[in-house]
């Protein structure tokens, strides 16, 4: 007989081996517990299940009882309980665990399932593979593979279907390779809540297509290319320019707002292609916005910063740091750090303005949220300002402070790190008052007005850290080198903290982690190397009555919110 399982736990059995799963798992997330692998194409685990596919088709039995007594049935061959075999299949994905559910995946009877589902699913299906945009990451092919009768006995003519049809300004339809898993469907109508997306006509002649007057233009639509099984959506962006086996990828954060949605960079030989979700539960889980993905464009934006400037002419950084220093040393000093800044850059911050013995200040930027992965604090790290001790409060618009103390004379140099201090709220009367040390990537107002210019990197040329909204620590790491003539930032911040007179600190991450973790309390029993993909929290308590502006978004909610919820 199958053992009991523990509470909240129910045992199954799969292909002869049995697991104790929580109670409400389907059979597809039961099996691959078990690393049994069953097909499927409409069943995503962040989509409501619809069955329409077929392609999961195993079949189950479960543990016979005397409908009289409802006494275990034995069998006397095996002297276990005997199971009673359904004698059709069924689907996994809409099938949640029973206690004693047996499951089959490699009879013969799932196999012609799997066989039938592949050969109706490729009738139709274009077997372009070769110039198909999906092809190193298509379901079907690979499934056909895997699963397929491995010929075809298809001999009358394919339907044809509407091609290159613009759903909406980034997402392109292939109908003819469009399966009718209705992901895309689900997704527009249930996650990002814009109901766009339906079929029309019926069996073979069934059309992928957006509501009469309707576009798929939310700023998720391209979600809907990452959960697309087939070649059917593609992103105008991204398609057709590169296989995705040339790609590398790499962890990153979308760093469009305090969300911290988890991403993969791809890229080649030292350009960016794509950006993509990646999955983290406590977060994003496996979604991210249009807008976060097209950040890549910055790295070869015409207006990068790739000259040391001092003083408007072309320089060395050695002289540049001197110029910096000579600046800071002369007292007067104020330092405007970023919000966009990683962790590691943000205690270098820290420490040049103890060094220069000078304010420091945050730039804020807020605007509305979309109480999904755009929240309203458009900064990625204002809680890594403040847990590294960069600000001890949340930075108000329009460095209003700062711009009164430029009036009163008490401040003649300014250090921007990346921030165009004109647009964050200084005027144009009081940036010419100042002499200005800019450090950033691309050409602003700031950097045209600065006595010293030094180019750094974008977060994709980087490693370092971030704390998003949640007070969860995640990694970034560097996709594509530098942009020539940049210099990364933690290089730059080490050199002129020393050249202020502070301490000689490390210049990339590795090295000053261990000063991070010596004088940053909450980050004391942490190092970066061993921070996990999916980040870790970091105890928000010290801060929990900040007036944070972030309202709730998919996996956040306020304090007060949080705490109403605990009852
Ligand atoms: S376009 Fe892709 S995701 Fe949408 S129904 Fe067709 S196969 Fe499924
Ligand atoms: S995955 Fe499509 S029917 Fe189960």
């Amino acid at each position: 007989m199958i053992q009991p399982a523990a509470p909240d736990l129910v045992t199954v059995n799969i292909d002869g081996r049995e697991i104790s799963v929580p109670k409400g798992t389907n059979v597809i997330e039961a099996a691959r517990r078990v690393n049994v692998d069953v097909p499927f194409y409409c069943y995503h685990p962040k989509l409501a299940v619809v069955g329409n596919c077929r392609m999961c088709l195993v079949e189950m039995g479960t543990p016979a009882v005397d409908p009289a007594t409802k006494a275990p049935v034995m069998d006397p061959a095996t002297g276990r309980q005997r199971i009673n075999w359904s004698p059709r299949p069924a689907i996994a994905c809409a099938t949640n665990v029973s206690p004693g559910l047996h499951i089959r995946t490699t009879t013969q009877m799932v196999k012609d399932c799997r066989e039938g589902v592949m050969e109706f699913l490729l009738i139709n299906h274009p077997l372009d593979c070769p110039i198909c945009d999906q092809a190193g990451e298509c379901k079907l092919q690979e499934q056909a593979t895997g699963y397929g009768r491995g010929y075809s006995r298809f001999v009358e003519q394919k339907n044809v279907k509407p091609k290159r049809t613009l759903l909406g300004p980034r997402v392109m339809l292939d109908d003819e390779r469009c399966i009718l898993c209705s992901r895309c469907i689900r997704f527009s109508k249930d996650v990002a809540k814009d109901d766009v997306l339906g079929f029309t006509d019926r069996g073979s002649y069934s059309t992928l297509t957006c509501y009469p007057g309707k576009k798929l233009e939310n700023n998720y639509s391209l979600n809907t290319v990452d959960i697309c099984p087939v070649g059917a959506l593609t992103s105008t962006d991204f398609r057709f320019k590169m296989r995705v086996w040339f790609l590398k990828q790499t962890n990153s954060i979308d760093t469009e707002s305090s969300v911290g949605a988890n991403t993969v960079v791809w890229s080649r030989e030292g350009a960016i292609y794509r950006i993509t979700p990646r999955q983290n539960d406590a977060v994003n889980d496996t979604w991210m916005a249009d807008s976060g993905r097209l950040l890549y464009k910055q790295v070869r934006d015409p207006s990068r910063l790739v000259g040391v400037l001092v003083n408007g002419a072309e320089s060395a950084l050695d002289f540049a740091v001197k110029a910096a220093a000579d600046l800071l040393k002369a007292g007067g000093v104020a330092v405007v750090g970023s919000g966009r800044s990683s962790v590691e850059e943000q205690f270098l911050t820290r420490k040049l303005a103890e060094a220069s013995k000078a304010d420091a200040h945050l730039v804020s930027r807020v605007g509305k949220g979309d109480g999904l992965l755009i929240s309203e604090d458009r900064n990625p790290n204002v809680r890594g300002a403040l847990v590294t001790g960069l600000i001890a409060s949340l930075p108000s618009p329009g460095l209003g402070s700062l711009g009164a103390r430029i009036d009163a004379g008490e401040v003649r140099t300014v250090v921007s790190v990346g921030e165009d201090l004109g647009e964050a709220g200084l005027t144009p009367a009081q940036l010419s008052a100042v002499s200005v040390i800019y450090l950033g990537t691309h050409a602003n107002a700031t950097s045209g007005a600065a006595r010293v210019v030094i180019p750094t990197l974008t977060v994709f040329e980087k490693d370092g850290t971030l704390v998003n909204q949640q007070f969860r620590i995640q990694r970034f790491s560097r996709a594509v080198p530098g942009a020539g003539g940049a210099t990364d930032d933690l290089v730059v911040l080490a050199r002129l903290v020393a050249a202020a007179g502070g301490p000689v600190l490390g210049a990339d991450v590795a090295s000053l982690w261990p000063a991070i973790a010596a004088e940053v309390p909450a980050l004391g029993t942490m190092s970066h190397a061993s921070l996990p993909d999916t980040g870790l929290l970091i105890d928000p308590a010290p801060w929990e009555a900040l007036p944070f502006v972030e309202g709730p978004s998919l996996h956040y909610r306020p304090a007060g919110q949080r705490e109403a919820a605990r009852g």
